[in-house]
């Protein structure tokens, strides 16, 4: 077991969440993005009998997770309709309501979850939070046509029914320019503190022109397993 607490955290989430929920007699299983996943397919890489499922990515990375591991991909156009899929996130509630997209992923892992009959979110013992917007500020991740992301953050500012505290285009690591997703859009990052009604959010942010896809994830998980640093998993189901 590692001695740092969070990839401890991870790793437990991830290896329950596989033990309980892909199993050989399923057939197609939706893998997230993030670095919580790693420790999914590395979990499935251990079980020889899960080898002949087929895999359906969210994201560049988990597509390259798939294919580096020798697991067969698939695609969702293939398979619209999938078993189980397990993924990160980067704030969950105690409805299961998440923030998700702290990778830029939002919209294909929006699609392959929405895809899926179960949807399992794994994550470390930070991820768990009392109301949305509280644990994860650096915001509600936005994805956005580039030529409208002037206008969406005019939007956010005028047209909700609450006011963020902060909303910034996300950068990439060295500021050479904006992050840009798999579907070659922005992402603004928009935090509003304390999120009271995330669906009612959620709904407000998706009717702004120029809007992709919302890293809100409202009533669409079964189940979520948090590794704690102690060892222990702890769920919300
Ligand atoms: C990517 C995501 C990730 O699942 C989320 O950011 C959690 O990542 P990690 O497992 O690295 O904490 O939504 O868009």
């Amino acid at each position: 077991m590692s001695s740092n607490p969070i990839e401890t955290g991870k790793k437990l989430a991830a290896y329950a969440a596989v033990d309980e929920h892909i199993t050989a007699d399923c057939k197609v299983i939706g893998i997230g993005s993030g670095s919580t996943v790693v420790y999914v397919v590395e979990r499935i890489l251990q079980k020889p009998e899960l080898k002949h499922l087929i895999y359906i990515p969210t994201s560049f990375q988990s597509k390259l997770l798939i294919i580096e591991g020798g697991l067969t991909l698939g695609s969702i156009e293939q398979y619209p309709e999938i078993d189980v899929t397990i993924d990160g996130a980067d704030e969950v509630d105690p409805q299961l309501n998440a923030i998700k997209g702290g990778g830029a992923c939002q919209f294909q892992e929006k699609v392959v979850a929405e895809a899926a009959k179960k949807f399992v979110i794994v994550a470390d013992y930070r991820k768990k939070s009392s109301n949305l917007g509280v644990e994860w500020v650096k915001g509600i991740p936005i994805e956005v046509v580039p030529m409208a992301y002037k206008l969406v953050m005019r939007s956010i500012d005028s047209k909700l029914s609450i006011k963020p505290i902060d909303s910034k285009l996300r950068m990439a690591i060295n500021k050479a320019g904006p992050v840009v997703t798999d579907n070659g859009n922005f992402v603004i990052d928009a935090h509003f503190g304390a999120i009271d009604r995330p669906l009612d959010l959620l709904r407000e942010i998706k009717l702004l022109t120029g809007v992709y896809e919302v890293g809100l994830f409202c009533g669409m998980a079964q189940m979520a397993y948090f590794g704690e640093g102690d060892g222990s998993v702890s769920t919300l189901s």
